[in-house]
């Protein structure tokens, strides 16, 4: 199988193996039934133990074609220049992980149907094999950017999880070192047009819009005749200055970094807050839906975290082990939080939205710059140009 794992200089989309032959195919040959429909080999003769072990495989083929899609998008986003028919490519098939991510959130209720009781006729007869050891997952989790600072301690060594595999570990071990998605996209983001300070300069028109909402506020809040709500309201204002703060000042935003609350670079989270602000100007629609996709993966897989502990607790209860070793339960809902999110700034935009109205006006230039096709064509066929 050729797969661009570490190679994000190569063509566009990789290859799925190429056996090519003029020699027309069954459909059997073609998809290779004969070892795909074998591969279920029960460990006992427990009913449900079929379920088990196709559930896992299904699962396990819808990863890789979110790694096939993922590798390529990171090809198409890993350009100086992202042309507007790459961006509609790299749309497509983020919405293709998306769909599938939710297939895989909406199978976990076939796997319930087993009840704990039949889990147990077969569960000792899998140990030490766990979902832990699946490859696939780690990939998709590094290959998307989760970093191994930002994982439960329990998560971060995998050598011990993955010890007599070298090739495992290797590919590991590149997925690591390869430029994430979320890497990709933050350079990305840093390009956004606007965000020139000695152009548009898109930071100091909204730091000021920022200001001048909150004195305005602060104005209004010290007119109020009755103290206490006056407090309130003024301490209401300094909580939301303190907030800005963590955006407006670089050192107050990398401690957050430094501390794994936030993740972007200070000029990525710019780019992306400048994409939500004018999301309808029709050169940042593209780029907003974008944004949306990457959230969605973050959020479906986070509900699947959610719906595998969930079935995991009715399966083996709160206080067993792992066939792979951890807490069980505990460790799985301990992956539940933020820190397994990746685009977690785009989630904590909404914190530092402005009302409308504020939102700093584009010159004409950055309108010009922000539109595309009709209104060049327009001005062109006024100038007797066709
Ligand atoms: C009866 C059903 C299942 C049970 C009881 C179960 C149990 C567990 C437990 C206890 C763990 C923690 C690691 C350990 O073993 O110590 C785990 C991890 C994991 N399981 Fe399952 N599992 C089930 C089904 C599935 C299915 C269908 C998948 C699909 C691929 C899956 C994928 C995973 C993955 C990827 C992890 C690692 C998660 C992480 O480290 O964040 N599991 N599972």
């Amino acid at each position: 199988m050729s797969c661009p794992v570490g190679n994000l200089n190569g063509n566009d989309a990789q290859q799925g193996e190429h056996l090519g032959s003029d020699v027309g195919m069954l459909y059997g040959e073609y998809l290779m039934l004969d070892k795909l429909l074998t591969a279920q080999k029960m460990q006992s003769n427990v009913h449900d133990e079929h379920l088990f072990i196709v559930t896992h495989q299904a699962y396990e083929l819808w990863f890789k074609q979110i790694i096939f899609e993922l590798d390529s998008i990171r090809v198409l986003f890993n350009r100086e220049n992202i042309e507007e028919s790459s961006t509609l490519e790299i749309l497509k098939r983020l919405n293709r992980i998306v769909l599938i991510l939710n297939l895989l959130v909406d199978q976990v209720p076939i796997l319930e149907t087993m009840t704990p009781l039949d889990f147990m006729d077969f569960r000792d007869y899998l140990s030490p094999a766990s979902g832990f050891q699946s490859l696939q997952f780690r990939l998709i989790e590094n290959k998307l950017g989760v970093k191994t600072e930002h994982r439960v301690k329990y998560n971060q060594k995998y050598s011990h999880v993955f010890g007599t595999e070298p090739e495992a570990i290797e590919a590991i071990k590149n997925s690591e070192q390869d430029p994430s998605l979320s890497d990709l996209v933050q350079r990305w983001l840093e390009r956004t047009p606007g965000l020139e300070l000695d152009g548009f300069n898109f930071w100091g028109k909204f730091k000021d819009s920022v200001d001048k909402l909150l004195n305005e506020k602060e104005e209004q809040a010290n007119k109020e005749p009755k103290e206490h709500i006056r407090n309130y309201r003024l301490m209401d204002i300094q909580k939301r200055r303190d907030v800005y703060e963590t955006i407006f000042n670089p050192s107050s935003h990398e401690a957050l970094v430094s501390r794994g609350e936030r993740r972007f670079t200070y000029k990525a989270l710019q780019g992306a807050i400048m994409i939500k602000f004018y999301r309808d100007e029709p050169r940042f629609s593209q780029p907003h839906q974008l944004l949306t996709l990457l959230m969605d993966i973050d959020s479906l897989i986070t509900k699947w975290r959610y719906n595998h502990v969930i079935m995991v607790q009715r399966m083996i209860g709160s206080q067993q082990l792992g066939t792979g070793g951890s807490s069980g339960y505990q460790y799985l809902r301990s992956t539940l939080s933020d820190r397994y999110k990746v685009f977690l700034d785009l989630f904590n935009l909404s914190t530092f939205l402005i009302p409308r109205g504020l939102i700093p006006p584009l010159t004409s230039e950055m309108k010009d710059a922000l539109n595309m096709g009709w209104r060049t064509h327009q001005n062109h066929a006024t100038n007797g140009d066709s």
